[in-house]
């Protein structure tokens, strides 16, 4: 069994952080003139995070690629962190999105795809009634406000490693002795989100019942399998006891569907037949363009409908603008009804086993102890023998040295990681040969790491 030599992988980590600077002088020149007028010279903070010493610049993508300003071209197996899992500018959604623009982009008035788009959300994920938002953290808020609205209680629940968007109240996790306490890296919080906030272990149904057992929980707001820590898979039977034990306690279940929506066309909860009381997805609906959306029961839809007062319901706290607007429909008829479609994920998921046997057969023949964990369409490698069974479990073995070097060898080999962890994600267009282009460079990256 194989171990990291640090020294190693620091020369390592030089050498391609040279020739990462050497390959991309365009990018390296764009982030310096950036830098004049953008923080940080990204748009948008995240954007620092990625492994070189600064963001790639992109001159255009297509499909499951794109080409950066220096001309080097990628598999894009990030996808935009799932933003763009349908593929970069689907052609029926580019299309229906160059008719709408040329139709009004937004109106405050409905129009008939929004009906299309609720119809095939019932159908696909079985709840009767959807509203929609621009992002999924919004779709999140709003649930949590409807949740309190119905059940007039004050708290919420999440799991511990959570990510459900910038929603305040879910930045909360466990400390070693078991306290909630603000996340690390909370930035800013409005409150402390210990006293909006109970957490509990992922696949801990004990620990699940303590939390809601005095009633005054409204909402337990969930990853059907945690993504954002890594991928961690509900054990069998776990979410059929969250869901008993959410009915009981009466505290409205929300499955956030935003990533685990890589399981199927329906998600987890249409793959496995499970009853949330409310379902949020956001992010690739839209196919890239900003939509997003909740859904809810017949029964929290009749205990909406008594509490909002239509008079201030403009300024009553959920809502937006441009949410539902014009636009944003046309994209989830198009992407929904065309592009990613149950041939589609038929297509995906063989593509993310076959990423998930590479991955598994190059750290066969390095003997190499790290697990790989597969959802539908996504596969991700962990730094541990053994599939993580809770958010902590997985956090405790994060390597950050160690990725930011496996993310760098592959960049610069023409292959893009999403830049939070070790993930990999199919879009429809995705094809063997990227998949085996993986597997290739990555066994090169095992190769220099354990110097055989
Ligand atoms: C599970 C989940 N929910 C919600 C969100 C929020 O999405 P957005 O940033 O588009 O609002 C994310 C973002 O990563 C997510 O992973």
């Amino acid at each position: 069994m194989k171990t990291i030599d640090r020294s190693h992988l620091a020369d390592l980590m030089a050498r391609e952080a040279a020739d990462f600077v050497a390959r991309n002088p365009r990018s390296r020149a764009l982030h310096e003139r950036a830098r004049g007028s953008l923080l940080d010279g990204v748009p948008m903070n995240w954007m620092i995070k990625w492994a070189g010493a600064f963001p790639l610049f992109v001159e255009s993508a297509s499909g499951a690629r794109f080409t950066d300003v220096d001309g080097h071209e990628y598999i894009d197996f990030c996808l935009g962190d799932t933003g763009a899992m349908a593929g970069h500018g689907a052609p029926p959604t580019a299309a229906a999105v160059e008719r709408q623009l040329r139709r009004g982009i937004t109106h405050m008035l409905p129009t008939e795809d929004a009906i299309w788009a609720g119809e095939e959300l019932t159908r696909r994920f079985g709840l009767p009634y959807w509203q929609f938002t621009i992002t999924a953290t919004d779709a999140n808020r709003f649930s949590l406000r409807l949740a309190r609205l119905i059940t007039d209680r004050p708290l919420i629940a999440v799991h511990d490693r959570n990510y459900h968007g910038t929603v305040d109240e879910t930045f909360a996790w466990l400390t070693d002795d078991g306290r909630v306490e603000s996340r690390r890296g909370n930035l800013g919080p409005q409150v402390d989100p210990a006293k909006t906030t109970r957490v509990v272990p992922f696949n801990d149904l004990d620990a699940l019942e303590a939390a809601l057992a005095d009633g005054q929980v409204a909402a337990l707001l969930i990853e059907p399998a945690l993504t954002n820590v890594g991928i961690v898979l509900p054990e069998p039977g776990y979410l059929e006891g969250v869901r008993e034990i959410t009915r009981r306690h009466g505290t409205v279940l929300i499955h956030d569907e935003t990533h685990t929506i890589c399981a199927g066309p329906g998600g987890m909860t249409g793959a496995g037949g499970y009853e949330p009381d409310m379902l949020v997805i956001g992010k690739t609906i839209g196919g890239g363009i900003p939509a997003a959306t909740y859904g809810m029961t017949e029964d929290v839809a009749q205990r909406v409908r008594g509490r909002i007062d239509y008079e201030d319901s403009d300024v009553g706290g959920i809502g937006g603008t441009l949410a539902g607007y014009a636009l944003s429909l046309a994209a989830i008829r198009a992407t929904l009804g065309e592009v990613l479609t149950a041939e589609a994920f038929a297509r995906m998921i063989p593509l993310a086993a076959r990423w998930e046997a590479g991955v598994n057969a190059v750290l066969a023949r390095h003997d190499v102890p790290w697990h790989v964990t597969r959802l539908g369409a996504r596969a991700e490698y962990h730094f541990m023998p053994t599939r993580p069974r809770t958010g902590r479990e997985q956090w405790a073995h994060g390597d950050p040295e160690l990725e930011r070097f496996l993310h760098l060898w592959a960049m610069n080999r023409g292959i893009l990681m999403t830049p939070f962890h070790n993930m990999a994600l199919m879009s429809p267009v995705t094809t063997e040969a990227d998949v085996d282009r993986h597997t290739e460079v990555f066994e090169g990256a095992v190769a220099a790491l354990f110097g055989d």
